[in-house]
């Protein structure tokens, strides 16, 4: 059993511009960044409350135009995209303001259609990382040119996707300033591969990890920190995390579980009681964005389960225009409207996506204030609280 009063001192993680022009550096002093949760999820409140405890708060930058108008009625006459970026820029600015210009940044898809109009939204907003995957983000370092000290990160979650970027990245003069590495086998929503390779449990997290760390060695670019996503939930995985070569940590479900997540959103409270009740492991279900997609049983995703050998198109309209891999009108599902559903607390229709510590038994569940887990990842948790042993032998 692990010693539940844990003196250890993580360390803090630097990120630093590697823009030729830009001699940007950040320091947080613990090494810990929540993960963008995508529709809505992370929002200003979340990630300012993140950085203001010594981490780095991630906003997200994903179909916020839906959720947008369909809750808060705001940006109604605007098109799709202009109100997606509206919104960032809005969220950017005011989650900034929180943090009195400390460290804020931005998670995006690059499966979605506009991501270049949001990727240059968030740069112009002055953001400090964009951390972008749900595709390699091959042009990114293009996009961002003009903005030399906004730093950016690929997600990857296998060591030939990090070797890709790094080639690519390296090619254009502009190496990764982090990489963000997610276990398919653990992270919470879209999987960077196919279903057969989650299945033949290719690609662990200490083979990544390890293998990434190397290749970036090797590449000279030893000041480019590894971050670690996916399964982690308190200061004993963190550890074991760093351990394994990572610089830093990416945690999101557990993240989920605080008085911020989704405030913006009227708390989201649907979510957090299927996150704290539900005792089923988590599924794989189909998403129209073409890659497997972790969540909690719920009607809803039991309907697009990939234990089903088939499934039922829902005739639906296309009203956020999101996904490049969508095919509109004719796709299984309307991704942004179950997602939308999930914060508007709709058991039934909502698509509630988690990480694989949700549903595993001897998991510890409460809802915290950013500021209390903050100070259980950094001290551990409090004597009262089992360790999370069942993770640390799982994985
Ligand atoms: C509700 C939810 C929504 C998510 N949305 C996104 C997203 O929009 N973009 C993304 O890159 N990752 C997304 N993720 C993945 C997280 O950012 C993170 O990397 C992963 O869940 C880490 O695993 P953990 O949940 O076990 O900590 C999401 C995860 C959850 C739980």
């Amino acid at each position: 059993m692990e010693s539940l009063t844990d003196n250890d001192i993580l360390p803090p993680l630097t990120i630093r511009s590697h823009h030729p022009d830009s001699k940007k550096e950040i320091t947080l002093k613990l090494p810990i960044i929540n993960g963008g949760m995508g529709v809505g999820v992370t929002g200003p409140e979340l990630a300012a409350a993140v950085t203001n405890e010594g981490g780095g708060g991630v906003l997200t930058g994903v179909v916020l135009n839906y959720p947008f108008k369909e809750i808060l009625g705001k940006y109604l006459d605007e098109e799709p995209y202009e109100a997606n970026q509206l919104a960032l820029a809005e969220w950017i600015a005011t989650a900034k303001q929180k943090v009195n210009g400390g460290f804020i940044g931005v998670n995006l898809m690059v499966a979605l259609h506009d991501f270049k109009e949001l990727a240059f939204t968030a740069a112009k907003s002055k953001v400090d990382l964009i951390i972008a995957g749900a595709g390699l983000p091959m042009a990114l370092p293009e996009i961002v040119s003009k903005f030399p000290d906004t730093m950016i990160a690929p997600i990857i979650s296998s060591v030939k996707a990090a070797r890709v970027m790094i080639r690519r990245w390296m090619s254009r003069g502009r190496p990764p300033d982090a990489m963000v590495y997610e276990s398919i086998h653990h992270s919470g929503g879209h999987q960077g591969a196919d279903l057969i390779e989650i299945e033949n449990g290719e690609h662990q997290p200490e083979e990544v990890i390890g293998g990434v760390r190397k290749l970036l060695d090797e590449n000279g670019l030893q000041d480019v920190p590894l971050i670690a996503a996916g399964g982690v939930w308190d200061k004993v995985d963190i550890k074991r995390h760093l351990a394994w070569g990572a610089q830093g940590v990416q945690m999101a479900s557990r993240f989920l579980l605080t008085n911020e997540a989704g405030a913006e959103f009227g708390g989201i409270s649907m979510f957090k009681k299927l996150f704290i009740e539900n005792e089923t492991p988590a599924i794989l279900e189909r998403s129209p964005a073409g890659l497997p997609g972790r969540a909690v049983l719920t009607p809803f995703s039991a309907r697009f389960a990939y234990s089903k050998s088939e499934v039922e198109k829902e005739p639906h309209e296309c009203p956020a225009v999101c996904l490049v891999s969508c095919e509109k009108k004719a796709s299984i599902y309307c991704i942004a409207h179950h997602l939308t559903e999930s914060l508007k607390n709709n058991y039934e229709e909502g698509l509630f996506f988690c990480g694989s510590n949700i549903g595993k038994p001897g998991v510890v569940k409460e809802l915290l204030s950013v500021k209390e887990l903050m100070y259980r990842l950094s001290h551990g948790e409090p004597v009262h609280i089992q360790p999370t042993q069942a993770i640390a032998e799982a994985v």
